[in-house]
């Protein structure tokens, strides 16, 4: 079953960039585009890199190690050399807080 988790205060996600938070024992990436937030795995899925790490541009993060981008909305791999899309987590915020359903 979904669980709502809290996750950080809203003013705290930065615009047009990402921040990891720690949500349950999950480590995810939260996304300020276009004054939405969209959450992700903070771990890319083809190595061992944080995508709070990479760098956001419109709705692609580009991770660190081997610039591969993700489409923060649908978690979507663009481009090589990633083959798996990265999950993505629906978010509500309610009283100035973001939460993250797991
Ligand atoms: Fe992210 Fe290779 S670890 S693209």
């Amino acid at each position: 079953s979904t669980q709502w988790i809290k996750a950080i205060a809203r003013a705290d996600v930065p615009e047009d960039d990402v921040i990891a938070v720690q949500a349950g024992d999950r480590e995810i990436a939260l996304y300020g585009v276009e004054g939405e937030v969209y959450a992700t795995d903070n771990l890319c899925t083809h190595g061992n890199a944080r995508l709070c790490d990479g760098f956001l541009t419109g709705h692609e993060i580009e991770c660190p190690l081997h610039q591969g981008r993700f489409d923060v909305r649908d978690g979507r791999a663009l481009c090589s050399p990633l083959r798996e899309n990265v999950m993505t987590y629906p978010v509500r915020i309610e009283d100035g807080i973001v939460f993250v359903a797991l």
